[in-house]
């Protein structure tokens, strides 16, 4: 099977993605009363997306790794969010990632934080790849939104770059394509 084709993105790029994302969720009537980021790809996009939707941000950590080090096939959590249940029930939510891959993180931190029974549950996500999911979007959450919709691409985000200038002329090349 051949790699990945790799889809280069700058900060400015990204920052650009996340005011639209708020444009959409504000446009659509969405006023969240909390935002939960999901780590550690959705610690970034929150917090540029507290610049435009103002609220507080509450994050939790998943791993698909044991204490081993050995990968599992479903996430485990390694930091969850203290007293859930005083901040999330009866609250409008929005849970934020980088990336909905195969759906797996997203369909399972969803269904977490439904049991606490927030009044509204929302997604939003730079990146949505547009494959077969593994996981589901429960029925219960009815507000998805997504910076943009791309193939089965391999995306490499600036904060995953040891050399962001080499990131910044990757994608500036990219460009156009
Ligand atoms: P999903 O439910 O949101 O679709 O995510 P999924 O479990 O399928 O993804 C597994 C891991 O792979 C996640 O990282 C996700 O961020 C990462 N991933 C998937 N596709 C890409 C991609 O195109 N580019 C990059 N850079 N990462 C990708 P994780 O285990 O949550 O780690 P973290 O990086 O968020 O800490
Ligand atoms: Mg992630």
């Amino acid at each position: 099977m051949a790699a990945a084709e790799k889809y280069y993105l700058t900060y400015n790029t990204i920052h650009k993605a996340v005011k639209h994302i708020a444009s959409q969720i504000m446009e659509s009537g969405f006023d969240p009363d909390i935002i939960v980021a999901i780590g550690t790809g959705g610690f970034i996009p929150a917090r540029m997306l507290r610049t435009f939707i103002d609220r507080p941000i509450l994050t939790v950590g998943l791993s698909y790794y044991d204490e081993f080090n050995k990968p599992k096939e479903f996430p485990r959590k390694i930091q969850w969010i203290d007293e859930v249940e005083s901040k999330l029930k009866g609250k409008k939510v929005l849970l934020v990632d980088e990336v909905d891959d195969t759906r797996v993180t997203l369909e399972y931190c969803l269904k977490e934080l439904l049991q606490q029974k927030p009044s509204e549950m929302a997604v939003a996500v730079l990146h949505n790849k547009q494959k077969k999911k593994i996981g589901t979007i429960p029925q219960a959450v009815k507000r998805y939104y997504c910076g943009k919709t791309l193939d089965d691409v391999w995306i490499c985000y600036p904060w995953d770059a040891e050399d962001i200038d080499e990131q910044e002329h990757l994608a500036a090349a990219a460009v156009g394509r």
